[in-house]
């Protein structure tokens, strides 16, 4: 099989692990017989240093162009780097939304799994830990606060920020639905995350759930405030299943959700439309802290290049033995340092690439 795939390496870290994620793409080519052809892509920093802008209408092409995109993460820091002495439309984050927006991105799927093998690098007590967890959150991506209308306005002096929080049932319904058949393949629980005891845009929220609920009588459904839900995730992370949220909360609760499975370099994910096309990033940042030392953790990428396989191209077999992989190299006690513990051995960026690529057999 022939797959054309976009690749945005973006800023900071993201060149360094996505170089490992395609070189892991490439070894599967090679064992399972397909061909990776790969089309370069600017976005985020990157584009802003060719194009003066974060996004192009030609990346905007050449990604709706492709089978499927892997990306690194964007940005830089903001206080060191110029990218963000421009208004903030222009800026890296601006780019990444947009390209959400214009591939109709909706459902961005997280999914925090606790590997045997890392339980020494979650914070959590050894008796939480024990039977380690699974859990997918299912993210709302084009809607709410990141796309409402926001300005700053000056009255009599005094500075006034407005960020606007909208949802229509219908972007509900779309991410709802796409949660309960998610939750219909695993074990069939959609933990449903708001804040309706305050927001009206979570009241509907709770109320399209419901209606969609009904066209799902084997899976249970559970309500949970954001609030409780941030530390239910620390308390006990077994009892989630599929966490279904909208698009802030969800980036909030990925990130601690990542945490609790050992580091947000483990954390992989996919942004979906209703076609077969997805965007598959690693859900943390650029880690400009880190950028250019050889030491990020390139784990989060190949898996999110492994839900490509499996999402945009049906390649089940080539996603598990990527899945396979992981596994196995953490079992042998390798580890970037964001995941190391006493008695592990501690390797690069790239050697962990190349273990993994060894493993894909
Ligand atoms: P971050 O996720 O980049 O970093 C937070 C911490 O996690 C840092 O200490 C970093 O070193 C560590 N970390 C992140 N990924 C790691 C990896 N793969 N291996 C080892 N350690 C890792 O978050 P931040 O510092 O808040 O943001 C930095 C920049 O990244 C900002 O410009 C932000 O806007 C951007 N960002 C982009 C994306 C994306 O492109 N999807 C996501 C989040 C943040
Ligand atoms: C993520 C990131 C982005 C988000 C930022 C960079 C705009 O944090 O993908 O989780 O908030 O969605
Ligand atoms: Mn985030």
């Amino acid at each position: 099989m022939r797959l054309n795939i976009g690749v945005i390496k973006g800023d900071g870290i993201g060149p360094e692990i996505v170089t490992e994620a395609m070189k892991v793409l490439d070894k599967v080519g090679e064992v399972y017989g397909h061909a990776c052809s790969y089309t370069q892509l600017l976005m985020g920093g990157a584009s802003i240093d060719v194009h003066g802008i974060p996004l192009t209408d030609e990346t905007i092409a050449a990604a709706k162009a492709s089978d499927a995109v892997l990306m690194g993460s964007i940005g830089g820091d903001a206080k060191t780097s110029p990218w963000y002495q421009l208004e903030p439309s222009k800026r890296p984050e601006a780019g990444l939304l947009k390209i959400r927006k214009e591939l109709n991105l909706f459902a961005n799927l997280r999914p925090a799994v606790l590997y045997d093998e890392l339980k020494g690098a979650c914070p959590l007590k050894e008796e939480i830990t024990d039977g380690g967890f699974d859990m997918m959150i299912m993210r709302e991506l084009t809607g709410g606060l990141y796309f409402g209308e926001r300005k700053t306005v000056e009255v009599d002096g005094v500075l006034t920020a407005y960020d606007e929080l909208t949802y229509n049932e219908n972007e509900v319904r779309r991410i709802a639905k796409r949660g309960f058949d998610i939750a219909m393949k695993r074990r069939k629980k959609v933990t449903s995350v708001d804040k309706a005891n305050v927001l009206d845009s979570s009241r509907l929220w709770r109320k399209v759930v419901e209606e969609v609920a009904t066209e799902y009588p084997e899976v249970t459904l559970e309500h949970m405030l954001v609030d409780n839900c941030a530390m239910q995730l620390v308390k006990d992370p077994r009892q989630f299943d599929v966490i279904l949220t909208e698009n802030m909360f969800g980036d909030i609760l990925s990130d601690e959700a990542s945490m609790v499975t050992g580091s947000i370099g483990m954390l992989a994910s996919a942004s979906l439309n209703e076609t077969k096309f997805g965007l598959y990033e690693p859900s943390g940042g650029s880690a400009p802290d880190i950028a250019g030392k050889g030491i990020a953790n390139p784990i989060a990428t190949i898996l999110s290049a492994a839900m490509m396989l499996r999402f945009s191209f049906d390649l089940d077999k080539e996603a598990d033995a990527i899945e396979n992989a992981v596994a196995q190299v953490l079992k042998d006690g390798y580890r970037t340092i964001d995941i190391m513990s006493e008695g592990k051995t501690q390797i690069g960026t790239s050697e962990m690439g190349d273990r993994i690529c060894s493993y894909i057999k």
